[in-house]
């Protein structure tokens, strides 16, 4: 039973400022998960018997060429249309006729948004865990080959204590690691489908939204229709895994920058990856690691943009939900390129070995050393800092081999070991830069790359079943 022509236009996106309302601009990207969803809530339709078997196919195949239109650029988008769902209810209804109408039974926009938002996460962070895994591996690549460059490690930008370039890459990859695995506990907790839920109280029909969970890959569906139309925290955690990541690829950019400086000279300027000056024909800047530190900015802005959205919202969909896309295709898009960005220039960075030894041979490296061998004869430790930091100030700040034995209670021939070498073979506790620690450290370091690769391969299945629904017969 039909009861009359829907028009063109439907009377639900007829409305006065409809230009203003639009979002397809913006919600264009979701077509893919879209059209999948709409596939699995098809299917289900059609096995639950609230379509014939027969419509559903019709549908399902009717999406399916819409998914081909959109490949090859015929899809006639149309702006009046609001956004990219009613666009593909529209235009299914052109292709497949009447029966297209009856795609959105039992289904809202709000569950479908939802849905649309959760499938594209997958793809994003999947697309996000592939970049920060080619990062972690160039930095494990490039430590192993700087595990016996010594350099001074900073504390407050003071030279501190010696470490290793390798040493220091690997700090960055257990920063990134984190992130990794804050983005893969995200998409975890976010696997859960919303379709289902309506507009905000289910259905009369008896729909079956465990069927479209399982479709879609998703690890179950939505446990409050309420909550489930308006839950965006798969997204504001998603920012904020963007935004921490941001924030640790700015840290690495201000110490390439740093280093490339005259001042430090531990890196070829070259090196840094940048442009020149317009003015000054001697210029060559590290542009490529700049931008990295500046673009957090923004991504701290897009997760801070979505937060003061969502704040205060009451239950459950309200249109300012709308307004969460831009900030998280920003984010995504900055975090991208500039992700590779890093791994560009992390694989080029080229070391200034000599000054960097000339640099950590500093002998007030050593200060601690000299601390821990009185420790080591038995001084109480706060009486060795004493004694150290009074021999400082006697010698005006210099911690002289030569001089070492004047500190009462210190073995004069530890002048023989007072380089940066034995300094390193020193500290081999667990985590620290010696050899042997380290050595330990970058076995971790690969195992967890190699899970974090297996976790990523089984999300990569999840996320190809949009592709496997819209190509599939
Ligand atoms: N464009 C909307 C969004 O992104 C889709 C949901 C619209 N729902 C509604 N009740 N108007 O949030």
């Amino acid at each position: 039973m039909t009861l009359s022509n829907v028009p063109l236009v439907p009377a639900y996106v007829r409305a006065p400022l409809a230009g203003y309302l639009g979002s397809l601009g913006v919600d264009r990207t979701l077509a893919p998960y879209d059209l999948a969803g709409s596939i699995a809530h098809a299917e289900m339709l059609g096995q639950v018997g609230i379509l014939s078997p027969q419509e559903a196919s019709t549908l399902v195949l009717g999406l399916r060429q819409l998914a081909r239109e959109i490949r090859e650029g015929s899809f006639p988008w149309r702006a009046e249309l609001e956004d990219v769902h009613t666009n593909v209810e529209v235009r299914l209804t052109e292709v497949v006729g009447p029966v297209g109408g009856k795609l959105h039974t039992a289904r809202s926009r709000n569950d479908q948004v939802a849905l649309d938002e959760r499938l594209f996460l997958r793809d994003a962070i999947h697309r996000v865990g592939t970049s920060l895994l080619e990062l972690e591996s160039t930095l494990i690549r490039r430590a192993e080959a700087e595990l016996d460059t010594p350099m001074p490690g900073y504390t407050h930008l003071q030279r501190a204590q010696p470490i290793t370039v390798g040493h220091w890459l690997l700090a960055h990859f257990w920063r990134f690691d984190r992130d990794l695995d804050r983005l893969l506990a995200t998409v975890q907790r976010a696997n859960v489908s919303p379709l289902g839920a309506g507009a905000v109280a289910g259905s009369t029909l008896p729909i079956d939204p465990e069927r479209v969970a399982a479709r879609l890959g998703f690890d179950q569906p939505f446990q409050n229709s309420v909550d489930a139309v308006s839950d965006r925290d798969p997204f504001a955690e998603f920012l904020f895994d963007l935004a921490l990541l941001s924030v640790h690829a700015s840290g690495l950019g201000e110490e390439v920058v740093l280093f490339v400086t005259k001042e430090f000279g531990f890196l070829d300027r070259a090196s840094a990856l940048g442009s020149g000056s317009s003015l000054m024909p001697q210029k060559r800047n590290p542009d490529a690691a700049e931008l990295v530190r500046g673009q957090a900015g923004r991504v701290v802005g897009d997760l801070v943009s979505l937060l003061v959205t969502l704040k205060g919202l009451p239950l459950a969909y309200d249109r300012d939900l709308q307004e969460d896309k831009p900030p998280v295709w920003d984010a995504l898009a900055t975090v991208t390129s500039g992700l590779s960005a890093l791994r560009s220039l992390v694989e080029g960075l080229v070391f200034d070995r000599s000054r960097l030894a000339e640099a950590a041979g500093d002998p007030e490296l050593l200060a601690t050393d000299v601390a821990e061998h009185l420790v080591a004869r038995g001084v109480p430790f706060r009486e060795a800092h004493e004694a150290v930091s009074a021999h400082f100030l006697a010698t005006g700040g210099r911690l002289d081999p030569a001089g070492i034995g004047e500190i009462p209670g210190v073995d004069p021939s530890l002048a023989t070991s007072l380089d940066v070498r034995s300094a390193l073979l020193r500290r081999s506790t667990p985590g620290g830069p010696g050899p042997s620690a380290v050595a330990k450290q970058l076995e971790s370091a690969r195992s967890r790359s190699a899970a974090r690769r297996d976790s990523l391969s089984s999300l990569g299945r999840k996320v190809g079943l949009v592709e496997e629904l819209l190509n599939e017969g």
